[in-house]
């Protein structure tokens, strides 16, 4: 007898959720020979190292084995209640009562579609989103709504029609802050706009904001959550110490910190208490954090606007407008006819890694859609990814000439 295939094994919800198109790019960008302007990821010379290091000696000092025990699965309480501070600072009071503390934002993102969401439940989400997050809900079999988006978030506006016709979400997904991938932020008006709108229609509204602390300019909108109890905040510090500790903040109602508690215990038991412990201990620090995220938005400020200048003197075909704050420029190939999902393998083909926009959409079009990371790459190598890409782009617009004319 023949055993089946491996792939019979697999569970119906792990057989979507393919998103092979990105996977291929990010395994291709990890060879060296590569640019990668494809991931997500903060830049590891932003990470402050030294203050991790003494922290981390400072940690093992004070606790001992007790930082290198099994704990709580809320969370460590030192590390709870250093982040109900900073959720504090941005939105509702919060007592310890109201975090849990997570394996990185995503495992948030994960623990709210086990808890909330049976197959065929509701999530609106801005169109185009972040694709963890759209990973995580189709994992739980929801049924997506795409809401229109521009330059300011969701268009609550477009929600509210839906809702008034019927839709009734489970959960409104949104990115605060310089949005993934479009750059966006969500004014306060649409803000209270969705807090009331989650209030009269009893879905529970998820701010996603790893992104909060990079606006270049300091901007940062308070959280919808002081306007409703139905707000969930994902706080991930990945972007704004590192992500390698996966320590995040969930910010929630009681009852739904404890239902997602329940739901964590099964996933891991516990966030890592080691760093948990850092984490609450950098955050204790006087000042650290404020003079931290400072010279991040210097340094995220500096590099986005060389490599805009680099887009705009060099690639005349890409649209786009100069972000804000976050690690993303979110652009769009002038001639409708070049697209970039064509592109991307070719630009990957002369050695730059991009993402075409098509699988950021649940319904929109991105296939005039790129997404670059500015974030990682030092200037010299952006120059030469830039031109690679450059290189690609004729290429391929060449060929598109060629095809339409016959010749
Ligand atoms: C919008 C958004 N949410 C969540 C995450 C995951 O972050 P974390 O490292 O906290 O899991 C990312 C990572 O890029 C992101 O862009």
């Amino acid at each position: 007898m023949t055993a089946p295939a491996l792939d019979r094994l697999l569970a119906a919800p792990a057989r979507l959720n393919r998103s092979d198109a990105i996977r291929a790019i990010l395994a291709a960008a990890a060879d060296p020979g590569v640019i990668s302007l494809a991931g997500g990821v903060p830049a590891p010379d932003s990470f402050p190292l030294d203050a991790v290091t003494a922290a981390a000696a400072g940690v093992l000092r004070e606790h001992g084995a007790a930082a290198l025990q099994y704990s709580p699965t809320e969370g460590v309480l030192a590390a709870r209640a250093a982040l109900a501070g900073l959720a504090s600072q941005t939105g509702a009071p919060a007592g310890v009562d109201r975090i849990l503390v997570t394996s990185g934002s995503q495992q948030g993102l994960d623990l709210l579609a086990r808890t909330y969401l049976d197959r065929g439940d509701t999530v609106a989400l801005d169109d185009p989103s972040y694709l963890g997050a759209v990973q995580a809900f189709r994992r739980a079999e929801a049924r997506l709504l795409p809401v229109p988006a521009d330059g300011g978030g969701m268009d609550t506006a477009a929600l509210a029609a839906r809702l008034a016709a019927g839709a009734r979400p489970k959960l409104v997904y949104v990115i605060p802050h310089f949005h993934n991938p479009s750059g966006a932020l969500l004014g306060a008006a649409r803000r209270a706009h969705l807090a009331e709108l989650a209030d009269r229609y009893g879905f529970l509204l998820v701010e996603d904001d790893p992104y909060a602390d990079l606006g270049f300019d300091g901007v940062r909108l308070p959280s919808a959550d002081l306007h409703s109890d139905r707000v969930v905040r994902l706080l991930s510090l990945s972007k704004t110490l590192c992500p390698g500790l996966r320590v995040a903040a969930l910010v929630a109602a009681a009852p739904v910190v404890s239902a997602l508690a329940a739901t964590k215990q099964s996933a891991d038991l516990h966030t890592n208490t080691f760093g948990q412990y850092v984490v609450a201990r950098l955050l204790a620090e006087p000042g650290f954090l404020a003079g931290h995220v400072a010279s991040l938005r210097a340094f995220y400020r500096a590099r986005a606007t060389r490599f805009g200048a680099m887009l705009r003197d060099r690639l005349r075909w890409l649209e786009f407008d100069p972000p804000r704050g976050g690690l993303f420029f979110w652009c769009s190939i002038a001639d409708p006819e070049v697209r970039s999902d064509q592109l991307a393998p070719a630009a990957l083909a002369a050695g730059v890694a991009v993402v075409p926009g098509g699988p950021f959409f649940v319904a929109g079009d991105g296939s005039r859609h790129l997404r670059l990371s500015y974030a990682t790459v030092p200037d010299a190598a952006q120059h030469t990814g830039v031109g690679r890409l450059d290189a690609a782009y004729r290429a391929v617009a060449a060929a598109v000439t060629r095809h339409r004319t016959g010749k």
